[in-house]
């Protein structure tokens, strides 16, 4: 079994991400989609936000079926991007600000235009013929239970293919774990043709990280093989990887879309998103009421705890945050993004001081946060989308980064119809300009809270959590974090009622000193505390 080191990249312990949607960030030769060449020229904005690392998309060749989530060439940049010295510039000029730029690696399936698949189609047999999961006949029953399903009569080749997302996203063959003897298409995980598909990911990683790039967020990464129950073989598989990063790229990190850390930790990944599938995090803390429905998912995990209507329970998702912090101490990090390119946005239904609550908590708890593009300034949800290259309910958060308040919001030069989606129409609609002139705005309060965690060790990702005052159905929520000495106290009442909680403190009498916040008065005697809070207010207190 493959062994994994518990350490993880220094930097990671106090980094604060940032998503780029490159498509959606900056448009710099006026075609109207975002490019490679556009970020470099935003690079500073993302130093004056204080984030220190980077997230992009897929910017890959690609017929763009799913938003670039179907690569068709892994080794070269999207022509609407740039080019790969292009994408090398970025990984140059990122350095020098001390900015480290990670990847999109989506290697669960590729695009049904990726040459492996154009082969893999053929009747003849080749050497991708294994590379995609086909079955044994167009005209025999296929196998209920993969997940995405099948598709069937596409080629000549007599078989069905299986998918991994969309149609057309065939899966990239990781063999079976447990295959059915009675199938001889289910090939197990160390037939050669499995095993050369392995070593292709490796051969993209060692790529793109030997011209610079800091590490890789994979998408859909627990779903590689099939009938694996627990995800043991696929576990295995990112061990290795692990163990190559470990050897040859000590500094490059691995980040999951996986949604249980506990699995994803001991897989070998360094962070995994606390978000969507399992775990939901994104619907019990930021998902309102108003939009529970906006991506068409179910409505019954209940209320977002970060809601004015109070109905919100957070013991729900501290349980799980506590069980998965536990499970994952000194080895890797949980991550509580503020939402991506699939979620809603948490500008929805919230005015500012309710997104600064948001963030406060975000930067306040441990792990790594990721900063989703336009939420540090509140961009809005757009409602009135037509759905573009597969994201339906995704486009609405989506939409041009807002910059200024010229034409498309500063994001293009382009006629407004040219743009790879519309601008937020809304005539208030927040933009960077007008929120960096002004020392209250939520992009000014963002950046303090930032910076606050930056110079607090006790805030960043390694210091202790203990959740002071957190029952379920009930406001506030109060927490310690701590490093050493070094001791913060976080309290967040995001209801429309007055609350107030009494509960004991680990430490001594203090006299605590806000740091961030409004409304909130904590009192410490001996052990005891009390604290009052007005209705949607919180406080970041040191002690
Ligand atoms: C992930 C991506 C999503 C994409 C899907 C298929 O969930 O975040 O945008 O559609 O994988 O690749
Ligand atoms: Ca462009």
């Amino acid at each position: 079994m493959a062994h994994i080191k518990s350490n993880c990249p220094k930097w990671l312990s106090t980094a604060v991400f940032y998503q780029i949607y490159p498509q959606s960030f900056y448009d710099s030769n006026s075609d109207g989609i975002g490019d490679i060449p556009g970020i470099i020229e935003k690079l500073d904005y993302i130093k004056f936000l204080g984030c220190d690392a980077i997230w992009l998309n897929p910017c890959f060749e690609s017929p763009f079926g799913d938003a670039g989530y179907d690569v068709s060439d892994y080794y070269r940049v999207a022509k609407r991007y740039g080019t790969n010295a292009d994408l090398k510039r970025l990984f140059r000029e990122a350095d020098k600000r001390n900015i480290k730029i990670c990847l999109d690696l989506v290697v669960a399936h590729t695009s049904i235009e990726h040459p492996w698949f154009k082969q893999s189609c053929k009747a003849e047999k080749n050497k991708y013929s294994n590379w995609y999961i086909w079955n044994d006949g167009t005209y025999k029953p296929v196998d209920k239970d993969l997940r995405f399903g099948w598709i069937r009569g596409y080629c000549n080749r007599d078989a069905n293919f299986a998918l991994n997302y969309y149609w057309c996203q065939p899966a990239l063959n990781y063999g079976f774990a447990q295959p059915d003897s009675k199938k001889p298409w289910q090939l197990r995980v160390d037939h050669p043709d499995v095993k050369a598909v392995r070593k292709e990911v490796m051969n993209i990683m060692s790529f793109w990280l030997d011209m610079g790039a800091s590490g890789f967020r994979v998408d859909m990464a627990r779903s590689l093989v099939k009938h694996d129950p627990g995800y043991k073989a696929t576990s295995q598989f990112w061990r290795q990887v692990r163990q190559m990063l470990d050897k040859d790229y000590p500094n490059a990190v691995l980040i999951s879309e996986w949604s249980c850390p506990t699995q994803a930790i001991s897989a070998g990944f360094h962070v995994d998103f606390m978000i969507q599938i399992n775990e939901k995090v994104y619907n019990y803390l930021f998902r309102m009421e108003k939009h529970r429905d906006v991506l068409g998912e179910s409505t019954d995990e209940g209320y977002s705890f970060f809601d004015k209507q109070g109905k919100g329970d957070i013991q729900k998702f501290l349980d799980r945050c506590t069980e998965h912090l536990r499970n994952t101490k000194g080895k890797g990090y949980i991550s509580i993004p503020t939402g991506n390119h699939d979620t809603g946005r948490i500008g929805i239904g919230r005015n500012q001081k309710e997104l600064e609550m948001v963030f406060a908590f975000i930067m306040t708890m441990p792990g790594v946060p990721f900063i989703y593009y336009g939420d540090e300034i509140g961009m809005r949800y757009v409602r009135n989308w037509v759905s573009k290259e597969g994201g339906y309910a995704r486009n609405g958060s989506r939409t041009p980064m807002q910059w200024n308040d010229s034409k498309n919001a500063g994001f293009s030069k382009a006629p407004a119809l040219k743009l790879y989606l519309p601008a937020d129409s809304a005539k208030n609609r927040p933009n960077v300009e007008k929120q960096t002139a002004n020392q209250n705005s939520l992009l000014n309060r963002v950046r303090q809270l930032i910076r606050l965690r930056k110079n607090s060790p006790a805030l960043c990702a390694d210091g202790s959590f203990t959740a002071l005052y957190a029952k379920s159905k009930k406001y506030p929520l109060v927490y310690m974090r701590s490093d050493g000495n070094q001791r913060y106290i976080a309290a967040f009442n995001p209801s429309k009622y007055k609350v107030r909680a009494d509960f004991t403190s680990p430490v001594g009498k203090t006299i605590p000193e806000l740091k961030a916040g409004w409304g909130t008065d904590l009192k410490i005697q001996g052990r005891k505390c009390k604290i009052d809070m007005n209705a949607v207010s919180y406080g970041i207190f040191k002690l």
